[in-house]
């Protein structure tokens, strides 16, 4: 199952499913092509280390939307990608790749959905509403990907305690360790069966 990995940071993601596919744990799937959402992220050298093709699709980089998406749907055109994963992916994805890759993209999202989820919570966001609200049990899902931001259909969730003191970023860092890194290749794996 050939997947691509659209990425937009650090890509510590996209390093975990890059090291299920060495270990042999990502089943028939192979990480065959990222794409980056701006160029110079840390995501893009990881790809490179593994000898991955990657490209910069950078929405700023376009007329409009409609031309980002065209460029998006040439470069998948390309890829020919059986499952796109959104691993710390910061733009929303219009209707035209939504559509035409229906039940094929799934993402990575750093809560329990439907908490902190939606317009606007990523990166750090989901974190700081966590500590702010005060709950005790936080974590991630991994779910399908549909035109509602962070609304489709959840494959996979996993739970991590929020402890006395945490930052956001100490937080941030535990739901990465003890989840995200954990379901994500476990989920792709589950699909490419
Ligand atoms: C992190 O906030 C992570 O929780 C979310 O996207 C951000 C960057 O992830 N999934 P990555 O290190 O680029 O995979």
């Amino acid at each position: 199952m050939r997947v691509t990995v659209f990425v937009s940071g650090g890509g510590s993601n996209l390093q975990a499913l890059l090291d299920a596919e060495k270990a042999g744990t990502l089943g028939k799937a192979q990480i065959t092509a990222v794409v980056a959402s701006r160029a110079g992220v840390y995501a893009l050298k990881r790809a490179e280390n593994h000898g991955i093709p990657s490209y910069v699709v950078s929405k700023k980089d376009f007329a409009g939307t409609a031309q980002w998406e065209a460029r998006l749907l040439e470069v998948l055109a390309e890829t020919a990608p059986d499952l796109i994963v959104l691993a710390g992916y910061l733009s929303i994805l219009g209707e035209g790749v939504v559509n035409r890759y229906a039940g094929r993209i799934i993402n990575i999202h750093p809560s329990l959905i439907p908490a902190f989820c939606g317009e606007g919570m990523y990166g750090l966001r989901p974190h700081i509403a966590a500590l702010e609200r005060g709950v005790k049990i936080t974590g991630a899902s991994v779910h399908y990907v549909n035109e509602i931001p962070d609304g489709g259909e959840i494959l996979a969730q996993k739970a991590v305690e929020v402890l006395e003191g945490d930052t956001p970023e100490i937080l941030q860092k535990r739901v990465m360790e003890q989840a995200e890194w954990i379901i994500l290749p476990q989920v792709v794996a589950e699909l490419s069966k």
